[in-house]
């Protein structure tokens, strides 16, 4: 017989409302009502009912073996509107087919090469860094997740396009944020309808330069050139997209693929600058790699401790921390009875610190991810890329990126967290708030950065 689903009431309704002004943060009340009602509980607020799910077993059940009962796409949330019809709120055989077009050429692109365009631009964006300057490693982070994104996986160089795409890109990102427009959804959102100007604007040009460079198809005999080149190439390339479904691609990497790696690399920072035994052996050991040349994929295999503090740093603060859904009809969950439509919120940030699967689950300790003696928990308990289908399709990109992005930073900075409280916004993303100030001081000149110098945008 189901069971309905736990919610707040009296006696839990305070003592969570209590944790939640005490830590001043949403996530605190989730895990206080996770602490009180469980893996599953109910959200009940006008216009928003959303179901949470916490641990493995929800977690296979959404991902993989019942997955077609969950939907991503609905008409009204702002990031179908964002996104459109982008690979990430497309449902059943239209994502499956999207799916197919976009993994392979990203998947194949050539590992060297890519840790190549790492390692240079993030050198080019270091170089203007002056020693002993304080720097806020949000907006620099940021910066450089958008210039090598846009480089490595689309042969663009978005640098001096930055200025002007600045803001509409945080426009953007905000309008797909959490805010009062859950319940109120027909609150104005300025500015957002001309930032998604400028956006189209860009990427629809940069999409017919694409195409007005490539091989005629009689010249390629009707075979298409597809196969080739980087990913815009290789979607301009295949004559059964349009340049909308193309846009709704490259925008939906362009957020998805930049704003996650922002979130992993300065909430990495802002850890290792907490811990200063971690820092310095993350630095010592990135100091053990030549600095003068690109690292090689067996290099980057030797940065064990770097790894483990990237792993960690995604379970403490999974930039998605929730995988959203709604209900495809009505259905029982863990034996309770969920509506059709109902929203359903797999938890990434509570099974991530789950006390039952994680030993002092609060606590940033990089070495519950060694190859030995770690942390040894059951599959889909730790879940920072998804799993199943519809897991991250950039998971592979973001570790190398991330991993050659700390490399040349602790090769050439010294490191030193400014002193003032960060807690977690949820955005699109879990970001560190209000930035992380880090002074750096240089301790090598960088070579091998090429000519173009950074500009100067902030947040
Ligand atoms: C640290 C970096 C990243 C994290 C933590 C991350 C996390 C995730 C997660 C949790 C999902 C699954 C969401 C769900 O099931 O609802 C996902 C999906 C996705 N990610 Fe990432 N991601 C990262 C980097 C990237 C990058 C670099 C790209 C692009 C190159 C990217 C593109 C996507 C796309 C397009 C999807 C949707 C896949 C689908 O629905 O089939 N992500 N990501």
């Amino acid at each position: 017989m189901p069971t309905s689903i736990p919610t707040l009431s009296g006696e839990s309704g305070l003592a969570v409302l209590r944790r939640m002004l005490r830590e001043r943060s949403i996530l605190a009340g989730l895990a206080a009502m996770h602490a009180h009602l469980g893996r599953i509980f109910q959200i009940t607020l006008p216009n928003f009912r959303p179901v949470f799910l916490t641990g493995p077993e929800t977690n296979r059940h959404i991902l993989v073996t019942h997955r077609h009962d969950f939907l991503w796409r609905t008409e009204s949330d702002p990031v179908t509107h964002l996104l459109r019809h982008g690979l990430l709120v497309e449902d059943a055989e239209s994502h499956d087919a999207l799916r197919r077009q976009i993994d392979p050429p990203l998947q194949r692109g050539h590992v060297q090469t890519q840790i190549e365009t790492f390692w240079h631009r993030t050198g080019d964006l270091l170089t203007p860094w002056q020693d002993g300057e304080t720097r806020d490693m949000l907006v620099e982070m940021r910066k450089i997740a958008l210039v090598l994104l846009m480089d490595a996986l689309f042969g663009v160089d978005i640098l001096p396009d930055l200025d002007r795409l600045w803001n509409p890109i945080l426009r953007a990102i905000a309008y797909i944020s959490p805010g009062p427009w859950i319940i109120l959804p027909h609150l104005p959102r300025p500015g957002y309808a001309s930032a998604l100007r400028t956006l189209d604007e860009y990427l629809y040009g940069l999409i017919r330069t694409r195409r007005a460079s490539l091989p005629s198809p009689a010249a390629l005999g009707g075979r298409g050139a597809g196969g080739e080149g980087d990913l815009l190439t290789h979607l301009v390339s295949d004559p059964t997209l349009t340049d909308d479904l193309i846009r709704d691609q490259f925008l939906t990497l362009l957020i998805a693929g930049h704003d996650t790696s922002t979130a992993q690399l300065s909430w990495a920072l802002y850890l290792l600058g907490r811990h200063p035994d971690a820092l310095a052996h993350a630095t010592s050991e990135a100091r053990t790699l030549p600095a003068d040349r690109p690292p090689t994929p067996d290099d980057l295999r030797k940065l064990e401790y770097l790894d483990m503090v990237l792993k960690e740093t995604l379970r403490l603060y999974p930039p998605i921390h929730v995988g959203n859904r709604r209900a495809a009809h009505d259905m029982e969950i863990a034996g309770c009875p969920v509506e059709k439509d109902t929203r359903v919120m797999m938890s990434i940030y509570l099974s991530h610190r789950d006390p039952a699967h994680w030993p002092d689950p609060d606590e940033f300790r990089p070495e519950r991810f060694a190859r030995e003696g770690g942390d040894n928990v059951p599959p889909f308990t730790y879940i920072p890329f998804g799993g199943g289908p519809r897991n991250c399709v950039g998971a592979a990109f973001s570790q190398i990126e991330g991993k050659v992005v700390l490399l040349r930073l602790l090769q050439s900075f010294d490191l030193e967290l400014s002193p003032r409280p960060v807690h977690a916004h949820m955005g699109a993303t879990l970001e560190p708030r209000p930035g992380v100030k880090m002074r750096v001081n240089r301790t090598l000149r960088l070579r091998g950065a090429s000519a173009q110098g950074a500009s100067d945008v902030k947040n």
